[in-house]
């Protein structure tokens, strides 16, 4: 009775607030709250696998503190910068709607925070909830600068699928006994491909199966027929996993914080860049065992790679626990896929359906405005000064988008084009197909020279892009999870071999396709993407895989302002870091 009452009350309320903002904020009655975070940039001595190090942290934690805020919310969070690196923050997969200065990749929407300067980043999560992460995006510092994000649906609002009893972080990463700066230092100054990290981690920890790190192993302790959400963060540099639980079977219900059509499997894969929630229902009874749960790799290119395989415990909890040795009960270890089992790959990412349900549709874009071609791959730079280079016959390795290797700027595109200063910085003419064609996935051609260069795409506010993404066999045909900033798009088609235009759309899925802000271009083929450039900004696009976009697979598009208010970037907040 009270509720009916205060319903009717509200509704006409609600009306009137619509009719006087135009229904631009018809949820105001639920607006979201303010959320404040402090990032201090410091370095912190960390043992692993029985080296220590001092590495760059977020207060002093490695994996680094999670974010967690509801839909609607508004986060301001300080960074404040300790240490000698520059330093930038990205919040991986939040649309930052009109607040592009707050996306964070370092030269491209802002410059780094220097040495003792700090810088809020302040935006409001805007129709999303699910796992993202957040990471710093600069050279690579990600290594161990890194956490999730954890946005859950708006008071009141339940989850489309039954109430878990606990919900769990599961945060996989790297672990490099020497420093990754170092790694890649090298690798650019050599032109070679870069040592491999160390071990794998969960939530910081390589598990027992790998030397002196018995002690550093992630439980999960569970109790009998409860239903958890396991949320998903693959935040390691450059590789894909696979991932699964002994015995059990996982549900996956979300991916890049969008809800998908419920599926059931034994494995996930997931790519840098991605998060997935899955959730695990536990066995009835306490089944007398534990369950290893572990990630290796997914690899397609020809480079080395770290084989090895993290693990973490799935430990049931029984009333009489104290008269059980955890460690006499038998131990199952889940048998993962080959380490390139692209079959499965297939399998898995053709699985991920949007739930396109009235409450949460998939809004495909239905017609195209601009239909754009981008070839990515690998490809090599010509050794400075005459010297011998480590990469493919004597060269540097490089990668590109459309042969482009995207050289980033000393200062930042975002304030360029704010500024109307782009001119020295970048050019507005990023090609929309490759200058010149060839059998992307046959033979790969002799020449294998890429060109570089800092150019943007650049489309009118609202323009719906569908852009195919090739994959190249020039130094080995590779999996390549790009990642789109600023941005969610549907993958409407994938397959292998060479794009057809006149064949491959009619296959396309305009119904229930995937949303997603990061996707695994098949090895040795393509995926076709659509998306509503409804975001004013400058927007990086390139692979997650940390040394591809090293070596250059990376761009960036600039979106025009629309004629509306609510259509244009707002203006930079003062304390943005200056190059
Ligand atoms: Cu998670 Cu530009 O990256």
């Amino acid at each position: 009775m009270a509720v009916s009452l205060l319903r009717s009350l509200a509704f006409p309320r609600v009306l009137f607030l619509c009719v006087a903002t135009l229904c631009l904020i018809p949820e105001l009655a639920l607006a979201g709250i303010t959320r404040h975070y402090k990032f201090d940039i410091k370095l912190q001595n960390v043992t692993r696998l029985c080296h220590t190090k001092s590495m760059v942290t977020v207060n002093g934690q490695f994996p680094g503190p999670r974010i967690v805020a509801r839909e609607g919310d508004r986060l301001l969070i300080k960074v404040a910068n300790h240490v000698q690196s520059n330093i930038s923050i990205h919040w991986h997969g939040i649309r930052q709607l009109q607040t592009g200065w707050a996306d964070g990749p370092a030269y491209v929407t802002q410059c780094p925070i220097q040495t003792n300067q700090s810088y809020v980043y302040n935006f409001t999560i805007v129709g999303q909830r699910g796992t993202l992460f957040w990471h710093a995006h600069i050279s690579w510092l990600r290594a161990s600068v890194y956490g999730p994000i954890i946005i859950l649906p708006k008071r009141g609002v339940p989850y489309p699928f039954a109430k878990p009893d606990k919900e769990v972080p599961i945060v996989f990463g790297e672990w490099w006994n020497v420093d990754p700066e170092a790694v890649i230092r090298q690798a650019l100054q050599t032109g070679g491909g870069p040592n491999v990290s160390d071990a794998y981690t969960i939530n910081g920890l390589p598990g027992p199966l790998y030397n002196c790190s018995n002690r550093d192993t992630f439980r999960l302790k569970v109790k009998p027929g409860k239903t958890y959400l396991l949320r998903l963060v693959n935040a390691a540099l450059n590789d894909e996993l696979f991932f699964s639980i002994a015995n059990h079977t996982l549900t996956v219900v979300e991916a890049d914080a969008v809800y998908v059509k419920p599926f059931e499997t034994n494995t996930v894969l997931i790519a840098p860049g991605q998060t997935t929630n899955v959730l695990l229902k536990t066995k009835a009874h306490f089944p007398n065992a534990t369950f290893f749960m572990t990630a290796r790799p997914y690899v397609t290119g020809l480079g080395t790679f770290d084989n090895s395989t993290v693990a973490a415990i799935l430990e049931y909890e029984t009333l009489n626990s104290a008269a059980l040795s955890i460690r006499k009960l038998p131990l199952f270890k889940p048998v993962l896929p080959p380490l390139n089992d692209t079959s499965f790959a297939t399998n898995f990412t053709n699985n991920l359906r949007s739930l396109a349900s009235a409450q949460f549709p998939a809004n495909v874009p239905q017609k195209v405005d601009r239909r754009l071609f981008f070839t990515v791959g690998l490809g090599t730079n010509p050794c400075q000064n005459n010297q011998t280079c480590q990469g493919p016959n004597g060269t540097m390795f490089s990668a590109s988008v459309n042969n482009i290797s995207f050289a980033l700027p000393t200062t930042a595109l975002l304030q360029s084009h704010f500024f109307g200063q782009s001119s020295g910085v970048y050019s507005p003419d990023f090609p929309i197909s490759p200058l010149i064609p060839f059998n992307y996935t046959g033979n790969p051609p002799n020449n294998t020279m890429v060109s570089n260069g800092t150019k943007l795409l650049v489309l009118p506010f609202n323009t719906s892009v569908e852009l195919v993404m090739q994959d190249t066999s020039i130094l080995g045909a590779e999996s390549h999870p790009l990642h789109l900033h600023g941005f969610n798009f549907f993958v409407v088609g994938q397959g292998f071999g060479n794009f057809d235009q006149n064949k491959d759309p009619a296959n396309f899925n305009l119904v229930d396709p995937v949303e997603r802000n990061t996707m695994g271009i098949p090895s040795g083929g393509w995926v076709a993407i659509r998306f509503l450039a409804d975001n004013p900004g400058v927007w990086f696009m390139h692979c997650h895989l940390e040394i591809h976009t090293s070596w250059g697979l990376r761009m960036a598009w600039l979106v025009l302002d629309g004629k509306l208010p609510n259509q244009k970037l707002l203006p930079p907040p003062a304390d943005l870091p200056k190059c």
